[in-house]
């Protein structure tokens, strides 16, 4: 998520930040700022929006402060003329320069898009910070910070404290050369009693000549100039300067002086890094080295996939805490219905909620395309929970079926990727997905988180009454175990493309699924037909013999989910019926399920998990086979024709 950029060196900070941030914009961001130190003092500047308008903001801070006394009050008392010149000298005595400074573009996850939400954050005017990820356990450490004026929402604010509390208590116990060591150590301090994910860095006006970084689970890279580093988020800030390039592996935490860069761990041992001579392109490295923003966003799955867990299991308790439905556990008992609207792939998402809000919960649920809910007479009331589902929180059609929800009387929930976005600010309640920005117009990620997000909610509703405790705590433990599934499946990457290049020829193309895997087959459709331009639909397995199969012929291959469940056999048969009318089968089938070769021409296997979640491993390899079809016709994959990434018309 979102973008960090340090330097430390012999040249002016301030161009460098700025630069680094434009070159992290793609990654996606809602506000920006930037800290540069020198003779002591820290000075910041943050603003929301673009990083132009951060640069421009700059650039009237620093005109101002050489400016004359023009906007100072007249003298009326000497005592105001001198509170009046003090507050300016504070607020206007703006330069930025210095040779040392951090940057930050934010997507926030904690916290509206405010100026004061903004990273750096200051403590004490002594020490800034810059951050990504999430601090998972930020409440716990909020209650044992002493320092209670807090000046943002953010769980970064919390951070920064609590590594001002360690600094200050080793600073006490710290000598001469151990003063080289006192910042790092006070993040150390800090970081083993953190849980969440990290990447950051950290300056302090006391050790003008240091800055120290700390990586778990978001990316930093460190360059290394002539007597110089520069601290990112990816390589393309420091391409123009350097390729000598050393990757933070998580868990480690770097100390960059003026004696060089020192890695270790948080257990004190020293790290021998290697360092790597980067050939790529800015381009090529804004997409992590993938081809495209589409390829790259498939692999961030098992680890965006994390964020959407973090915080929201009680595994004692066998369910899911998701602090934005904002319901006691009276209320949540009164609710008799549950309806999910949402368009495209969010709508997809929806159905798979069903199955689980219907097996787990016992609540009747109703899927639609927010298109259509606002136009008929939905029948909602104030048992009925609403969950609007949306990646970019901006979908017109979805945002007026939310409103037209509320307007009816019923409970209004977002579950939305993008913070800050209409959805999310007019349902006021919710959830936010956290998948990072997805760029490409073929929803991936946002479509795993959304349905990951689902599932919880589905078990926080379950049980309360109808699901066990033993069977809360098999699918917590379940859901724990699909990221390394999900990296099973993407080791396949090559095998999908083979077949995906026997497919590119079809001019249609069907995908079958049933249960839980029906959405699936819709979803893989969808993935397919829009950056592929090929004709695809998809079906439940069930209903073929009522129409569909009219279609099937030995141009017109199929797609199919035969997975081991309790539809298995069922679906199989349906399979033997395309086989019989000359289909081309290719099927996604349970590891060591060597019966599922009869009925295919083409097969990837994928780890085995509870029914329920299936669709989390299931819809990778058809995400991907869309993706292979889609390169092998030559199409702009992220950028496919017609389609937008938000649609904000109706
Ligand atoms: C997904 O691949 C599509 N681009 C599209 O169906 C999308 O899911 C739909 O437009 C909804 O968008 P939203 O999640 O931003 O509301
Ligand atoms: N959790 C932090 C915040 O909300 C960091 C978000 C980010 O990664 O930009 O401010």
């Amino acid at each position: 998520m979102c973008g960090i950029v340090g330097y430390i060196g012999k040249k002016q900070a301030l161009p460098i930040l700025i630069q680094g941030l434009r070159d992290l914009e793609y990654r996606g961001y809602d506000s920006a700022g930037v800290a540069v130190l020198d003779n002591g003092k820290i000075e910041r500047v943050r603003e929301i929006g673009k990083v132009d308008m951060l640069a421009k903001k700059i650039s009237n801070v620093i005109a101002r402060s050489a400016s004359d006394e023009a906007i100072l009050p007249k003298k009326e008392t000497a005592s105001a003329y001198a509170k009046a010149s003090a507050d300016r000298s504070a607020a206007l005595a703006v330069t930025l320069t210095g040779t040392i400074g951090i940057a930050h573009t934010r997507w926030a996850t904690h916290g509206a898009v405010t100026e004061f939400n903004a990273h750096p954050h200051i403590v004490d005017g002594k020490l800034a910070i810059v951050h990504n990820g999430i601090i998972e356990n930020y409440r716990e450490l909020k209650k044992q910070i002493k320092d209670k004026n807090f000046e943002s929402e953010t769980d970064t604010e919390v951070l920064a404290k609590w590594i001002m509390e360690k600094y200050k208590a080793l600073s006490i116990k710290y000598k001469g050369e151990d003063k080289a060591n006192l910042l790092i150590d006070a993040v150390k301090a800090a970081l083993v009693e953190v849980r969440g994910t990290y990447g950051l860095v950290v300056l302090h006006a006391d050790h003008p000549d240091q800055l120290v970084a700390a990586r778990l689970g978001s990316p930093l890279a460190i360059g290394i100039g002539e007597g110089e580093y520069y601290i990112a988020s990816d390589v393309t800030p420091m391409l123009p300067f350097t390729k000598k390039v050393t990757f933070l592996d998580d868990g480690e935490i770097a100390l960059i002086n003026g004696d060089g860069l020192k890695i270790s761990n948080l257990d004190n041992q020293i790290i021998e890094k290697n360092v790597t001579e980067i050939d790529w392109d800015q381009e090529k490295a804004q997409k992590g080295g993938f081809e495209n923003f589409m390829l790259k966003e498939i692999f961030d799955q098992p680890t965006v996939y994390e964020d959407a867990l973090r915080g929201r299991l009680e595994m004692d308790a066998g369910t899911a805490k998701m602090g934005g439905l904002n319901m006691s556990q009276e209320q949540m008992r009164e609710i008799k219905r549950v309806m999910i609207i949402a368009e495209g792939t969010a709508r997809h998402t929806g159905l798979i909620g069903k199955y689980a809000f219907e097996r787990l919960a016992n609540l009747p649920t109703e899927v639609d395309f927010s298109s259509e809910f606002r136009y008929r007479d939905p029948v909602v009331n104030k048992s009925t929970l609403v969950f609007v589902i949306s990646q970019s929180g901006e979908t017109a059609d979805t945002l007026m079926a939310a409103r037209e929800a509320k307007r009816k009387g019923a409970v209004v929930r977002g579950i939305v990727n993008v913070v800050g976005s209409t959805i999310a600010r007019e349902t006021g309640a919710g959830t936010y997905i956290h998948a990072g920005p997805e760029l490409a117009v073929a929803s991936t990620k946002a479509y795993t988180n959304m349905v990951a997000v689902l599932l919880l909610y589905a078990l926080q509703f379950g049980r309360l009454k109808h699901t066990s405790l033993a069977t809360g705590q098999r699918i917590l433990q379940s859901l724990l175990e699909i990221p390394e599934k999900m990296n099973e499946i993407l080791k396949r990457n090559n095998e999908i493309k083979e077949i995906a290049e026997k497919y590119q020829k079809y001019v249609n193309i069907l995908f079958m699924g049933r249960g839980v895997n029906y959405p699936v087959a819709l979803e893989g459709a969808l993935k397919l037909k829009e950056i592929s331009y090929i004709h695809c639909e998809g079906f439940a397995g069930g209903e073929m013999k009522h129409g569909p199969l009219a279609l099937v012929s030995k141009d017109v291959p199929v797609v199919a989910i035969l997975t081991k469940n309790q539809l298995y056999e069922k679906m199989k048969s349906s399979i033997q019926e395309v086989r019989a009318r000359g289909a081309r089968t290719f099927i996604i089938a349970s590891e060591g399920d060597e019966e599922a070769k009869e009925v295919a021409d083409e097969i990837i296997y994928v780890p085995k998990t509870m029914e329920l979640l299936e669709p989390l491993l299931n819809t990778i390899p058809l995400q991907l086979f869309a993706y292979h079809v889609a390169v092998a016709l030559g199409r702009d994959v992220d950028r496919p024709r017609n389609l937008a990434k938000s649609v904000t018309v109706e």
